[in-house]
């Protein structure tokens, strides 16, 4: 049986050291960071997460705020809250939450948001300041996944990394974060999609296994190798009748068999979903701090 990553404690012990510098910054400076949700349309999941964030800002001092609009809001609006936003001195970073409905591009608004207030770190400077090892907001998914591997010791330095899916969000900053000049880093990565060839052969030559492919219990335990490590960034509510509620959730692994193989694993829920919230909260910090862009 696999040893259990665990995120929750994790996150808790990230999230205490995020509120002690806060509670510092309020002594020294009378000012709470300030962080913005943007919320547009009705997704439950989105909802759900937005509403997660705000949560967590509470537990640790930083002030939430949470903008919302109607699925029906046009780009040139949307554009507008941005710099409305990037305008207030009293902000100092917001997200607009992920999927945006379609008849807005999400280019565009990613584009609007400035530098210093990019918490979720999608700006193309700042993920070019990742590519190139700048200090800059990380996007938090990647980091979290970072905080991870530090917590729990696993070593990553020639190391075979494989990644499943090629995200902007996920799977193209993880792939290069880890293969960075860094540690965690100096791995030899391999990134796969939807159109890599002999995917199985692949996935099982892997130290460590990042799953970020989209897809319900997609990571068999054929397709590890014995003693990987591996890490689920899924989340998906499935039908299961065996269960009361009707559904449970679960990840981009097949946890119960492939717990059985590997070394290491993350649970889902339980894993790399709260590291993503934590690392948000210390992109927020930074901003408060002004550590990036002075
Ligand atoms: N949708 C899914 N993940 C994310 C995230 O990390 N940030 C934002 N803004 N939207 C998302």
């Amino acid at each position: 049986m696999s040893i259990l990553i665990d995120g929750k404690t994790t996150s808790e012990k990230i999230k205490s050291r995020i509120a002690a510098e806060v509670a510092h910054l309020i002594d020294n400076e009378d000012k709470a960071p300030h962080l913005v949700a943007v919320l547009v349309g009705q997704d439950p999941a989105s909802e759900f997460y937005v509403k997660s964030k705000e949560k967590a800002c509470q537990s640790v001092g930083i002030i939430s705020s949470l903008y919302k609009y109607s699925e029906k809001i046009t780009e040139a609006d949307l554009l507008q809250v941005i710099d409305f936003l990037n305008n207030d001195p009293d902000v100092d970073g917001f997200i607009v939450q992920l999927p945006l409905p379609s008849h807005i591009n999400v280019d565009h608004v990613i584009n609007r948001i400035s530098p210093a207030k990019d918490v979720d770190g999608f700006h193309p400077m700042n993920i070019g300041k990742m590519v190139l090892g700048a200090e800059t907001y990380l996007p938090a998914t990647p980091a979290g996944i970072l905080m991870l591997l530090e917590e729990y010791k696993i070593e990553t330095e020639g190391k075979n990394v494989v990644v499943l899916g090629r995200s902007n969000i996920v799977g193209t900053p993880i792939s290069i974060l880890l293969s960075r000049k860094a540690n965690p880093g100096n791995a030899t990565v391999t990134l796969c999609h939807s159109k890599s060839a002999n995917l199985e052969e692949i996935t099982s030559k892997a130290d460590i296994l990042i799953a970020a492919i989209g897809q319900p219990e997609f990571v068999k335990a054929h397709m590890v190798k014995p003693n990987a490590v591996v890490i689920d960034v899924g989340i998906h509510r499935i039908e299961d009748k065996t269960n009361p509620k009707g559904y449970r959730i679960t990840g981009d692994v097949d946890f119960a068999e492939v717990s059985k193989v590997a070394s290491h694993i993350t649970p889902v829920p339980g894993g790399v979903g709260l590291m993503t919230i934590a690392a948000l909260l210390e992109n927020t910090l930074k901003a408060a701090k002004k550590t990036v862009y002075r």
